[in-house]
Order: structure tokens, then C-alpha cells, then sequence
């Protein structure tokens, strides 16, 4: 029952069945050293969260004087500069009218925490019917029970149906194949969303969606047109919005948030991933003044509308002071805008091969998918892992999606040859 020496139990892995896991060394920039000396770019920055690179002097210095002040201190009744500090530099950032941070530590907790403020918003405002959720489907939210919730079915998850409370889920039109039935796609998926509103007008609370990109679904793209109309018409039935920016935050579609290519505002946010520039493990959920103000009131009244959440490490100074340094390193890059011309030079190597279609590009995420053999019961992406490998690229396949994401301090030269290594391996 055990796979060499190692004592980890990893995380999305048949253990039986699992390769000894690759020993990493050291992380400098956009590569990452290995116990043999081999060295491998990581074109996913390591789960989507290292937005700078790895090993950046910045974070680490940060990290390191805030640990000789003040490494952990409880977050009810006490708090510090860098918390401070962080949720002020957020709000500032944040589409407008975002303005209440409550910090968490990873992307689910995030969405844990609006869940549940979304449903006590309308408890506290003595609303007893508006206790169900609509999502997208093909949404992926987390692994926790109500970001599993709200998240669409996948292979991941049927033993735990059971557990999840039920969703409604709305189409979303997958348009980034720019084809000319985008705009009947789109109107027929706002027409069967509007259909199910006005089925049943105050069942629901909220609609919580990923902004733009939906991407453990395979980097599934949509217009920010269909997002402001999606939004705008949730709205006229009185919802509350949830975007999940987890992993579409701090640069990745672009622009700093997603939803500002809508130019529409949610009610709730949720932040993670790219928050300390994959430093250190944290999220915030930041809430607008009318959900902040509906849990304002006496603790001591029948209704007490208190928020009755925490984590032991909320708004952990190491934390807010890596994230408070990324953010500074955010402010002094614009490369995250110009990365979309690089995967468009990339992708242009790539047209004719015979398997690869659907290419597609949001900010600095580049996807693209490769079907199956002819015949072929399974999608064989996934055993290529390896061959990136063997060139010396991490890349990780979702289902039959191909895609990048590298940290912004990667250079032109080092993402065309990203897209060069699966040029080979994909006609080899
Ligand atoms: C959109 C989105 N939300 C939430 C999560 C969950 O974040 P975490 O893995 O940090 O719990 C992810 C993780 O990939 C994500 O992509």
C-alpha cells in the first residue's frame, strides 16, 4: 500500500497506481529545478497560482520580515497593518463597490464563505424562500462540500452527490469558437436562463459563476457580452451575484478581474490562487455594502445577523504581506495585457495539425483541444504529459484540453517554445 518511501496521500491521484512524484528542488522565475538537475518550465504556473515566477526575491523578502514581527495572530479582535493594509490595496483594485474583505485561506474557502453569506443575506433580511443557487454549468468551484455544491457533477465527485444540496444550472454558451451560431448560442442560453427565473421568481438567492473562463471545465471561454446580459437578467429578478475571480483574478484574463472586460460589478468576489503571487496560501471573499449591511444588528436580538465563520489562519500576516508584495509587482507589469499576441503567435504554428482545433485565448491563458484517435474510446492527451516532460515543459492536460498559463515573467521566446515543444510532440 505504499508508493516508494513517501508518506503523501496526493491530492486527485490513485495512489496504487501513482508514479513516485518528481522532487522539486528549487523554483527560479518560470522553472522549476529537479532532484536530478533537470530543469522544466511550468507553463501551469504550478496550479494557476505563481503569477510572478517562482523564488521571487520581492515575496520572499516580504514574507521574511513580516515573520520577525508577527507571523500569526488571531483575526476576531485583533488585527495588523498588512490585513489592513492588503484589504484597503484590494478595494482600491477591485471593480467598484466592492469594499468588505473577509480573508480565508484557499480558493474554496473563498467560495465556501460567499455561499454562505449569500444565504444568510437573505436569511437576515427575514427572505425564507430565496435559499436556492444558480451556476453555470460546467462550473467548478472547489472541493469542499458546497463549493462541490455549486460546481457541475464531474468525475471527481459522484460518490459525494448524496452529501451536496441541489442546484439549478444554466447553460452556458461555449463561444470561443468565434463560429457565426455565437450570437444564437448565446440569445438561447440568456432565453432558457430566463425561463427557469421566471418559473419560479423568488426561489433563489444567487448565481455564482466563474467570469469569462471556466477553467477546470477545460478553459471554456464565453463573451463578456453574455456575461453582462446573464448578469443584468439575474439582477431583474432580484439575485444576488457571486463571481468566482479564484482563478481568473489578479491578471490572468488581461485585465486585473474578469469581469471588468464586462464592465459588470458582483456582489460578492471571491479571491485566491494568484492573491500572494502563489507565495503563500490564501484567499478573501470581498462582499459589497448591501450584503455587508444586512448582517449589521445586535448580536443579541433573536435574529442575530452576525457572520458566524472563521478559519484559524484568517488574515495570517505572511499572507497579507507576500500578497501585499505581489500586488506591488502586479502594479509594475503590464505584461499580463500583451501575453494574448504571444499564445496568438504560438497557436499560429499549431493550425493544420490534425487533432488539435478549438483554439482559443483569454489574457495569458492559451487552450486548445486534441481530439481523440479515430476510433478511439479514450483521449490519449493525458499519457502526453509525459513527452512535455521529457522536453523539459510542465504541462497538465484537462480532459482533452491542452493549455497554458505561465507565470508573467515568462518571456515571448520561452512561450513560443512551449508551443514549439507540442508542436513536436503532437505530429510526432
Ligand atoms: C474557479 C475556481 N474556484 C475555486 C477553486 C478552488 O480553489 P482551491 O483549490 O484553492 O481550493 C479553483 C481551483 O482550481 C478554481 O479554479
Amino acid at each position: 500500500m505504499t508508493s516508494g518511501k513517501s508518506r503523501i496521500w496526493m491530492p486527485f491521484t490513485q495512489m496504487s497506481q501513482a508514479s513516485p512524484p518528481h522532487m522539486v528542488v528549487r523554483g527560479q522565475g518560470a522553472y522549476l529545478e529537479l532532484s536530478q538537475g533537470k530543469r522544466v518550465l511550468d507553463a501551469v504556473s504550478s496550479w494557476w497560482v505563481t503569477l510572478h515566477g517562482h523564488g521571487r526575491p520581492e515575496l520572499a523578502e516580504a514574507i521574511y520580515k513580516q515573520a520577525l514581527e508577527l507571523e500569526q495572530v488571531i483575526a476576531a479582535g485583533y488585527s495588523h497593518e498588512p490585513a489592513q493594509k492588503l484589504a484597503k490595496v484590494l478595494v482600491e483594485r477591485l471593480p467598484k463597490g466592492l469594499e468588505w474583505v473577509f480573508y480565508s485561506d484557499d480558493g474554496s474557502t473563498a467560495v465556501e464563505v460567499a455561499l454562505k453569506m449569500a444565504y444568510q443575506y437573505w436569511a437576515n433580511r427575514g427572505d425564507k424562500q430565496r435559499q436556492g443557487f444558480l451556476a453555470l454549468e460546467g462550473g467548478y468551484h472547489g472541493d469542499t462540500l458546497g463549493a462541490m455544491s455549486v460546481g457541475d457533477p464531474s468525475l471527481f465527485n459522484p460518490v459525494f452527490q448524496p452529501l451536496l444540496f441541489g442546484v439549478t444550472r444554466l447553460p452556458r454558451p461555449i463561444t470561443w469558437t468565434g463560429d457565426l451560431e455565437v450570437e444564437a448560442k448565446e440569445a438561447q442560453a440568456l432565453a432558457q436562463a430566463r425561463k427557469v427565473l421566471e418559473q419560479n421568481p423568488t426561489a433563489y438567492g444567487a448565481l455564482i459563476l466563474e467570469p469569462l473562463v471556466q477553467g477546470a471545465a477545460g478553459m471554456r471561454m464565453y463573451r463578456p457580452r453574455f456575461l453582462k446580459a446573464l448578469v443584468e437578467l439575474v439582477r431583474e429578478f432580484g439575485l444576488l451575484v457571486i463571481f468566482d475571480e479564484v482563478a481568473t483574478g489578479f491578471g490572468r484574463t488581461g485585465k486585473l478581474f474578469a469581469c471588468q472586460w464586462a464592465e459588470v460589478e458582483p456582489d460578492l468576489i471571491c479571491l485566491s490562487k494568484g492573491l500572494t503571487g502563489g507565495a503563500m496560501a490564501m484567499a478573501a471573499t470581498v462582499a459589497n455594502a448591501k450584503v455587508y449591511e444586512a448582517f449589521w444588528g445586535d448580536q443579541n436580538s433573536p435574529q442575530d445577523p452576525t457572520f458566524y465563520h472563521g478559519h484559524s489562519f484568517t488574515a495570517n500576516p505572511l499572507g497579507c504581506a507576500a500578497a501585499l508584495a505581489s500586488m506591488k509587482l502586479l502594479d509594475q507589469t503590464k505584461v499580463y495585457g500583451e501575453m494574448a499576441a504571444w499564445h496568438q503567435e504560438g497557436q499560429a504554428q499549431l493550425q493544420g495539425i490534425e487533432r488539435l482545433s478549438q483554439f482559443r485565448i483569454q489574457g495569458t491563458i492559451g487552450a486548445m483541444d486534441w481530439a481523440p484517435q479515430k476510433g478511439a474510446k479514450h483521449n490519449d492527451l493525458a499519457s502526453l504529459k509525459e513527452a512535455f516532460f521529457a522536453r523539459g515543459f510542465l504541462l497538465r492536460p484537462l480532459g482533452s484540453c491542452l493549455y497554458l498559463l505561465p507565470p508573467y515573467c515568462i518571456t515571448q521566446e520561452e512561450l513560443l517554445g512551449v508551443y514549439g515543444a507540442i508542436g513536436e510532440v503532437m505530429t510526432a
